[in-house]
């Protein structure tokens, strides 16, 4: 792993994200990048579409990557991981390559037809991952193998609470199935940066950071990776002795 960066807010979080994909950019006309949903992300992706509407970042160009999806859905659900990222992301800064994964119909065939299509773009520039308050990172939960590929997951019962805020309507309810980028697919894009905020991602996350390399905290596994930086807030970047933590700890694997 290379580094671990603590911010003070979210919101110079959310700056430091898109300053890196400026970066990404400038290097790359046409990168490949695979983006998570979330309440992590809000922040960030108002930055991102605040300064691709006022022209300081041009995403059109991008090939963005779903992550993960709940197993089941179409095009016609308000829940679904598409249809927030189409909202909060996707439409809002011109992105029109979206490489969605086989969610409604997750044949073994269209699981490695998902990834084929990955492998032709020439692989991912730079993965952008939230954390689950049990570690997980896509869809990938506890025990799930290093060298997982993209596949039908169970949901844990903590994620499936996490996310009912989102399965508002009367007769809908969290499916119990997922669609997800394996941690083996992940850990093979260039770049991977995990972003990390609020005070109930402190206990996760420091032990995905200084606690054992495990499949039992999918997150301590981007740690094998050279080019995998942890981006935080104070409050999720505190260690438990330290409720003032700040600045670029620099980590080994
Ligand atoms: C969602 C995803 C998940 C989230 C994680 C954190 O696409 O990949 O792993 O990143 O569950 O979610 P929030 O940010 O809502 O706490």
């Amino acid at each position: 792993m290379k580094s671990l960066r603590i911010f003070d807010t979210p919101t110079e979080v959310a700056g430091a994200v898109a300053d890196r994909l400026a970066e990404v950019l400038a290097q790359h006309p046409r990168p490949v990048i695979t983006f998570p949903t979330g309440s992590t992300m809000l922040p960030v992706y108002r930055e991102i579409v605040a300064r691709s509407q006022t022209g300081q970042l041009d995403l059109r160009g991008v090939q963005g990557i779903q992550l993960d999806e709940y197993a089941g859905v179409d095009d016609h659900t308000e829940a679904s991981f598409r249809a927030w990222l189409h909202e909060h992301l996707l439409a809002p800064t011109g992105i029109t390559a979206f490489h969605t994964l086989p969610a409604h119909d997750p044949t073994p065939a269209a699981l490695a037809s998902y990834e084929q299509v990955i492998a032709s773009y020439g692989g991912v520039d730079l993965a952008i991952l939230g954390i689950g308050g049990n570690g997980h990172i896509a869809f990938n939960e506890p025990g799930s193998p290093a060298d997982s590929r993209t596949r039908v997951v169970e949901l844990d019962r903590r994620t499936r609470q996490a996310n009912e805020r989102y399965w508002t309507d009367s007769d809908a309810f969290v499916p119990t199935r997922a669609v997800t980028q394996g941690i083996g697919t992940i850990l093979e894009a260039r770049e991977v940066l995990l972003i990390a905020t609020g005070a109930e991602k402190a206990e996760i996350l420091h032990e995905a950071l200084h606690g054992p390399v495990s499949e039992h905290v999918p997150a301590s596994l981007i740690r094998s990776h050279p080019h995998a930086e942890v981006l935080a807030d104070a409050a999720a970047g505190r260690q438990p002795s330290d409720s003032s933590a700040r600045e670029s700890d620099r980590l080994s694997a």
